[in-house]
């Protein structure tokens, strides 16, 4: 009975809200610490502190577990909430004689569902260049040797197969450490040579700050968290933070590397 009435809940109109609030606060969560990660590439290493957090990644197990909750919630929150903007489309058959909509609502929440159908289009096209790339296509291999006497590191392509994403060892008189690793970093900064695809990254990463800009805040609402004392802070970070701080920051990496190929930096 507790089972049913729980099952029926997550059915009902303000269940489907809910959920998608909750999915969609889990996503916000997982932007931050996908961009932290991301923030590896900036490091002047030859993209050694990229390839080993992508290793990090793809092999801890319980890393591997929440992954699959991700892909589930990203799949459920893009379509669920499809589907809501749908059926709100459908409610209102017959448009106001004068369509007043602006006055009510920004626009932003009134285009959810396009912002989002945009960010899916993107997740799918990104997961295909980088996620599907590495864990099926041909990475090259790169060989970082540093030196543990005086610290210098060189990077070399090696020619050879290693077993799984990653070796590592010292030489025997412990002077020189090796890693040769799947190299993620160069896969990725060689993407962003296509200016077809940094500005396909920079319009998507526009979508994704108007989208958070409105939901966000909307889903504290939805959950009930509208205490009128962190309302405007809650506000603030929906604007500042996923709106504007975090889109940005994300561009900033394909416009990095394109400009790094252009050798304009
Ligand atoms: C624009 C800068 C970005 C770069 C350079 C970037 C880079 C990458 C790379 C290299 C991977 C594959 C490595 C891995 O599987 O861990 C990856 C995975 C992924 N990215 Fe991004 N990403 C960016 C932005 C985004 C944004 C804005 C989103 C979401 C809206 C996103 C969603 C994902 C997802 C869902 C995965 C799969 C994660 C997993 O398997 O656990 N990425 N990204």
């Amino acid at each position: 009975m507790e089972v049913k009435n729980k099952i029926g809940f997550l059915n009902s109109g303000i269940g489907q809200k809910v959920t998608m609030a909750l999915t969609g606060l889990f996503l916000c969560i997982f932007l931050i610490v996908h961009l932290t990660g991301n923030f590896q590439l900036f490091h002047h290493d030859s993209g050694l502190a990229f390839n080993e957090y992508a290793v990090f990644m793809t092999t801890f197990p319980p890393i591997k577990f929440v992954s699959y909750g991700l892909y589930a919630m990203i799949l459920y929150h893009a379509f669920k909430g499809l589907h809501l903007a749908y059926k709100n489309t459908k409610a209102r058959p017959v448009k106001y004689q004068v369509e007043k909509a602006s006055a009510n609502s920004p626009w932003t929440s009134r285009y959810m569902g396009v912002l989002g159908t945009i960010i899916l289009v993107f997740i799918c096209t990104h997961m295909s260049n980088f996620w599907w790339e590495y864990h099926n296509g041909p990475i090259p291999l790169t060989k970082y040797e540093t030196s543990l006497v005086n610290g210098t590191m060189t990077a070399s392509t090696y020619v050879g197969e290693i077993a799984g994403k990653k070796l590592e060892y010292n030489n025997a008189d412990n002077t020189l450490h090796t890693v040769i690793i799947k190299d993620l970093y160069v896969v990725v900064a060689e993407a962003f040579h296509n200016i077809g695809l940094v500005i396909l990254y920079v319009l998507a990463m526009a979508a994704l700050g108007f989208h958070l800009v409105h939901g966000f805040q909307s889903s504290f609402q939805t959950v009930g968290f509208n205490h009128v004392r962190y309302t405007k802070v809650i506000q603030a970070i929906g604007i500042y933070v996923f709106g504007i701080a975090i889109p940005i920051a994300f561009a900033a990496m394909p416009i990095y590397f394109y400009l790094l190929s252009i050798h304009l930096i």
